[in-house]
C-alpha cells in the first residue's frame, strides 16, 4: 500500500539546504546560520545577497566588488529595454516581470554556461535588474522616464527614488533595505521550491525565477500583501475594521497576511515589519493603515489564533513609503531573487531530478469504445 499523501506537501522535507532555516515553534528565522534579529536593521541588502548567493557575509572588499558586480549588472539588454513598454501596456507588474526575466536569458552573458562561476554573474545580474525592472514598468505604465540612478543611494535608496521620483530620506531608504533583507530567502516557501523543481531538471536559472515569479504573484504566496492593502483600503476606517473581520471568518473566507505553514508563533519578520509601521505612522502623521493593521491582528488572533504573517505589516510599510499597491508583490520580488538565485545555485551543485511520486484517486479499469458509439 502506498503512503497517503501530504496535501501541499505539508511536513514533507522536500530538499537539504545551507541557505536559510526556520525554527517554526520558536519563531525563528536563520539566513546561513545568522538569526534574523541580528542581520535586519544592521547588514544591508547588498551585504545579504552576498551571504546568501556566496555563503558568507562579505568582508569591506567583497562588498565593494559584489556593490561593483551589482551597479553594472542594473544595465537591461536591447531586448528587454525594447519590450519594456509593449508588455507594461498589456501585463500587470508581476505578468511584466515574469516576461522581462524570461526576455533577459536571451542575451545574457552566460547564455549559453551553468557553471558555478556563471550562475553566480547569472545571480548577481538578476538580482540587480529586478529593481530596475520594476522601476521602469512603472514608469512606462505612466508614460514618463524613471529618474537616472543615485550613485549615492543603495539598492533601496535608488528604487525608492525610482518609483516615488522623490529622494528618499535617508530612514526611508533604510527601512526599505531593511524589509528587502527581512524577505530575501525563507527556506522551502512555495516560489524558491518551484524555481528549484526547474533548476533540478537542469534547466537555466532565468527559466527557475520564472516559475518562481508566477508562484509568489499568487495571493496565498506574495500576492497577499497588496491584497492586505486593497482589504484596509476597502473597509476605510479603524472602526469599520471588527465587522469586515467578523463578515469574512463567518463567510469562511480567509484573512490575507494571517496564518504561516511553519510558524507556529510569531513571524520574527513580523516583529521588525509592525515595528517599522508604527515608526512610519508616527513620522508620517498618517498612523490609519497602523491602526487599522493593529485592531485587525487582535482581532484575528482573539478569533482564530492566527498570528500576522510577513505580508500583514509589509503592506502598510510599503503604503507609508509611497509604493503603488499594485507594486507590493514585485518589491517582494525584488529581495526574493536573492534566495531564488541562492537556492538554483546550491541546486545546481549537487543536483538530482525532483520528481515525486502521486496517489491516483481515478477510475480504473475503464473499456475503450469507439468515438461512433460514446454517449
Ligand atoms: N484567515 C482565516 N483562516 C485561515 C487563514 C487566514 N489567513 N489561514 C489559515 N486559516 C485557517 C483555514 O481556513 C483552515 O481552517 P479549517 O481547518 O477550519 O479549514 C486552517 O486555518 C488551516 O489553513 P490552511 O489553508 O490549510 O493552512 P496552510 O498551511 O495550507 O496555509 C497559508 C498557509 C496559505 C499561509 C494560509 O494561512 C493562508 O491562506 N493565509 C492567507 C494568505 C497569506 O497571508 N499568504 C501569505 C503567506 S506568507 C508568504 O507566503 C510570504
Amino acid at each position: 500500500m502506498a503512503p497517503r499523501p501530504s496535501k501541499g506537501l505539508a511536513d514533507v522535507v522536500a530538499a537539504s539546504t545551507a541557505v536559510s532555516d526556520i525554527d517554526g515553534q520558536a519563531g525563528r528565522l536563520f539566513y546561513r546560520g545568522y538569526d534574523i534579529h541580528d542581520l535586519a536593521g544592521k547588514i544591508n541588502f547588498a551585504e545579504c545577497v552576498h551571504l546568501l548567493q556566496r555563503g558568507t557575509l562579505p568582508t569591506r572588499g567583497e562588498l565593494a566588488g559584489l556593490t561593483g558586480e551589482l551597479a553594472a549588472g542594473r544595465e537591461l539588454t536591447p531586448l528587454v529595454r525594447r519590450n519594456i513598454e509593449p508588455v507594461a501596456r498589456v501585463q500587470s507588474p508581476m505578468e511584466a516581470l515574469r516576461s522581462y526575466v524570461s526576455l533577459a536569458s536571451g542575451e545574457d552573458p552566460d547564455k549559453d554556461s551553468g557553471s558555478p562561476e556563471a550562475n553566480l554573474r547569472k545571480a548577481a545580474r538578476l538580482t540587480a535588474q529586478q529593481p530596475v525592472l520594476v522601476a521602469r514598468y512603472h514608469a512606462a505604465r505612466r508614460g514618463v522616464t524613471a529618474p537616472d540612478p543615485d550613485p549615492e543611494l543603495g539598492i533601496a535608496g535608488n528604487f525608492l527614488l525610482q518609483i516615488t521620483g522623490e529622494r528618499p530620506s535617508p530612514r526611508q531608504a533604510d527601512i526599505l533595505d531593511e524589509c528587502l533583507v527581512l524577505h530575501a530567502d525563507h527556506t522551502m516557501n512555495a516560489s524558491t521550491f518551484a524555481a528549484r523543481v526547474c533548476a533540478a531538471t537542469l534547466s537555466d536559472m532565468h527559466s527557475a525565477v520564472c516559475a518562481a515569479i508566477g508562484a509568489l504573484k499568487g495571493t496565498l504566496h506574495g500576492g497577499a500583501n497588496e491584497q492586505v492593502m486593497r482589504t484596509f483600503q476597502a473597509i476605510g476606517t479603524v472602526a469599520d475594521v471588527d465587522r469586515t473581520v467578523h463578515e469574512k471568518l463567518a463567510a469562511g473566507e480567509k484573512i490575507m497576511g494571517f496564518g504561516h505553514r511553519v510558524y507556529k508563533s510569531e513571524d520574527p519578520r513580523a516583529t521588525h515589519l509592525r515595528r517599522m509601521s508604527a515608526e512610519l505612522a508616527e513620522t508620517t502623521g498618517d498612523d490609519l493603515w497602523y491602526r487599522m493593521s493593529r485592531r485587525m491582528e487582535d482581532l484575528v488572533f482573539a478569533e482564530k489564533g492566527l498570528r500576522p504573517n510577513v505580508d500583514f505589516y509589509a503592506a502598510s510599510v510599503y503604503r507609508y513609503l509611497g509604493i503603488p499597491v499594485d507594486l507590493f508583490t514585485a518589491v517582494f520580488s525584488v529581495s526574493r531573487m536573492a534566495g531564488w538565485t541562492a537556492h538554483v545555485i546550491e541546486q545546481h551543485a549537487d543536483n538530482r531530478l525532483i520528481r515525486p511520486d502521486s496517489e491516483y484517486i481515478g477510475d480504473h479499469d475503464m473499456k475503450w469504445v469507439p468515438i461512433s458509439e460514446r454517449t
